[in-house]
C-alpha cells in the first residue's frame, strides 16, 4: 500500500472511500468533516439526527455519495469523547477506517488528518499517528491463504492523505515518513512471529539479520553452534542441543555518525519453537509457540527501524536464538549448566528455557560498558496471567530506566507494568548443588524469571520486558490484529528517540 501526503479539498477528491471523522456528541460536524456534508446536503446530519451515528470511537458510518462527490462513498470515523482524544485515539481512528476501506473492497483510499483540525494537536505527530494507525491496521499475514477463485482480488493500493493548508504540508510529511518506517518495521515484526516454526528457525533469523544490516548499513555477525561453545555460551548451546536446528547469537550494530550521546542494547529472546523440551508441554500450552522469538523479532525490528531513522545513540541488538526440542541429545532436568558468567544453573525444568539463553547473552552485555541494557522476551506464562493481554511485565535494576520505558510505552499505546523484585522471591531459586536453578515453581514465576536474568546482567542499568501477554492477540484490536502485535517494538524506537534527543 502507497501512502502519500497532497495538498487541496477533500469535497474534489475522486476515490472508491473517503474518511472523515467525528467526535462523540457532535450534532452538527465543522471543519472538513462539515465541507463533506454540505457537498452531501446534510445527509451526515440527517443520520446523526437519526442517531444513526454517535461519533463513538471506532464507531463507523458509510455513506454512499450517488455522484455528489467525486468520491463513491464516505466513511465517517467515530473519534470518541473529545477530552480523551490524542495519538492513541488517532492510531485506532485511522486503522478502523483503512480496515472499513479494505472490508469494502476499495482500491483507492482518501481521509482527512485526523486530529488536526478542532483538536489541535500538532500536524507532525497526527501525521505520524494516521501513518502507523493505517499501515499497522491494513496489516493482513495472508500469504498462506489461496485465493478464491471466482472472485477478483481487489487491493487496496493508495491511502492518500488530503490536507488543505499549503504550509502543513512539509511537516506531514515528515510525520508521515517517520510513521511509515516505524509501522513497516512493526509488521515485520509480526511477520516474523507469524510464520511457521519450520520456516523461521535459527538461521533464518540470522539470515534475516544479515539481510537487515545490508540494507541499513548496519554491522551484522552471526557466531555459529561451534562459536557459541568456544565463546561459552553453554546454556545456549545446551537448550538447542534437542534441536535438528542448530542455534546461532546474533549482534547487530548501529552507530550514528559522530560520537554517540549514549549506548543501548538490547537483547531479545530467540526461541524459534518452545516444545517445553524433555518438560513437556501439554499440547494445549504448546500453541503458538512458534511466537517464543517475539523478543528476538522486536529487537530485529528496532534495527530496522533504526538505520533508517537515524538517532544520535549508539544501539546494539544481541539475539541468543535455539530452538527448545526433545531428543536424544536434547538437555535434561538437574542437568548443571554454566553460563558465560561462571554461574552454574540446575536445570529444574527444561521449559524455563528462555532465561537460560538470556544468562548467556546478558552476561555478553555486561562485559561491554552500555548506558542501559533492555531485554525482550516471552518469558511466563505468568506474566499472562497477571497482567493479561493488556501490559507487558516490566523488571529491572535502574528506575530511571524503568520509568524511561513505561512513558515511551505510554506514548506508543503499548501498556507497560512494574513488577517488584523481592529477595525472598529470589530465594526460591536457591538451589542445594549450584549456584542458582532455573525455576522455583509457578509462584510469581514472572518475578523469579526477572530475579534470574538480574544475576547475569551485572552492575550497567538494566530492564527486562516480559512480554508472554502482549506480543501475541487471540482477538483484534482496533490497530492490532489477531495474532502477533509486533509489542515492544514501537516503544523501544520511542525510547531510544528519545535517548538521542537529551
Ligand atoms: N515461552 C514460555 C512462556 C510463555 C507462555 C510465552 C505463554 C507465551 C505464552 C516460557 O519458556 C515458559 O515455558 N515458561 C514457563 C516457566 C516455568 C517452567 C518456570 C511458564 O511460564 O510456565
Ligand atoms: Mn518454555
Ligand atoms: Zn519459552
Amino acid at each position: 500500500m502507497e501512502l502519500i501526503v497532497q495538498q487541496g479539498d477533500l469535497t474534489q477528491a475522486a476515490c472508491d472511500v473517503l474518511v472523515v471523522n467525528l467526535f462523540e456528541g457532535v450534532t452538527h460536524p465543522g471543519g472538513a468533516t462539515g465541507a463533506v456534508d454540505r457537498a452531501l446536503g446534510g445527509w451526515i446530519t440527517d443520520l446523526i439526527a437519526q442517531e444513526q451515528f454517535k461519533g463513538k470511537l471506532n464507531a463507523t458510518l458509510d455513506v454512499p455519495t450517488f455522484g455528489k462527490l467525486p468520491a463513491k462513498r464516505v466513511v465517517v470515523v467515530g473519534l470518541g469523547k473529545a477530552e480523551a482524544f490524542g495519538e492513541e485515539q488517532i492510531r485506532q481512528a485511522a486503522a478502523t477506517a483503512v480496515k472499513r476501506a479494505k472490508a469494502l473492497q476499495a482500491e483507492t483510499m482518501v481521509t482527512l488528518l485526523h486530529g488536526a483540525g478542532i483538536a489541535g494537536l500538532p500536524p507532525a505527530a497526527c501525521a505520524q499517528a494516521v501513518a502507523e494507525g493505517t499501515v499497522l491496521g491494513a496489516y493482513e499475514f495472508d500469504k498462506y491463504k489461496s485465493a478464491p477463485k471466482d472472485e477478483p482480488k481487489r487491493v487496496l493500493g493508495t491511502a492518500m492523505i488530503v490536507e488543505h493548508s499549503a504550509e502543513k504540508i512539509a511537516v506531514i510529511e515528515e510525520g508521515v515518513t517517520r510513521g511509515r518506517i516505524v509501522a513497516d518495521a512493526a509488521n515485520m515484526v509480526r511477520d516474523l512471529a507469524n510464520e511457521p516454526p519450520d520456516v523461521v528457525t535459527p538461521d533464518y533469523l540470522a539470515r534475516t539479520a544479515r539481510q537487515l544490516a545490508e540494507d541499513g548499513g548496519l554491522q551484522c555477525d552471526v557466531w555459529d553452534e561451534g562459536r557459541i561453545v568456544e565463546e561459552r555460551m553453554n546454556c545456549l548451546a545446551m537448550v538447542g542441543r534437542g534441536s535438528a536446528h542448530p542455534p546461532r547469537f546474533i549482534h547487530l550494530d548501529y552507530m550514528p555518525a559522530g560520537t554517540p550521546a549514549r549506548r543501548i542494547c538490547l537483547v531479545g529472546k530467540g526461541i524459534s519453537y518452545d516444545s517445553g523440551g524433555l518438560s513437556l508441554k501439554p499440547a494445549e500450552h504448546m500453541r503458538h509457540m512458534k511466537t517464543d522469538m517475539s523478543g528476538a523479532a522486536a529487537v530485529l525490528g528496532v534495527m530496522q527501524a533504526i538505520a533508517q531513522l537515524k538517532p544520535h545513540v549508539a544501539v546494539t541488538g544481541l539475539i541468543p536464538t535455539c530452538e527448545n526440542m526433545v531428543g536424544g541429545a536434547a538437555y535434561k532436568v538437574d542437568d548443571i549448566l554454566r553460563a558465560r558468567n561462571g554461574k552454574t544453573i540446575e536445570v529444574d525444568n527444561t521449559d524455563a528455557e528462555g532465561r537460560l539463553i538470556l544468562a548467556d547473552a546478558l552476561s555478553y552485555a555486561a562485559e561491554q560498558q552500555y548506558d542501559a541494557v533492555i531485554d525482550i522476551a516471552t518469558l511466563t506464562g505468568g506474566c499472562v496471567i497477571a497482567l493479561a493481554r493488556v501490559w507487558t511485565g516490566v523488571m529491572g535494576t535502574d528506575q530511571e530506566l524503568i520509568d524511561a520505558i513505561i512513558a515511551a510505552g505510554a506514548q506508543t499505546g503499548e501498556k507497560m507494568w512494574m513488577l517488584p523484585f523481592d529477595d525472598e522471591v529470589r530465594s526460591m531459586l536457591d538451589s542445594d548443588i549450584a549456584d542458582i536453578k532455573n525455576s522455583g515453581g509457578r509462584e510469581g514465576s514472572s518475578i523469579q524469571g526477572g530475579m534470574f536474568l538480574k544475576e547475569f546482567a551485572g552492575e550497567q542499568p538494566w530492564a527486562h520486558l516480559d512480554i508472554a501477554g502482549t506480543s501475541y492477540l487471540d482477538k483484534a484490536r482496533a490497530y492490532e490484529p489477531k495474532g502477533a502485535t509486533g509489542v515492544p517494538m514501537r516503544t523501544l524506537v520511542a525510547y531510544l528517540l528519545q535517548q538521542a534527543a537529551q
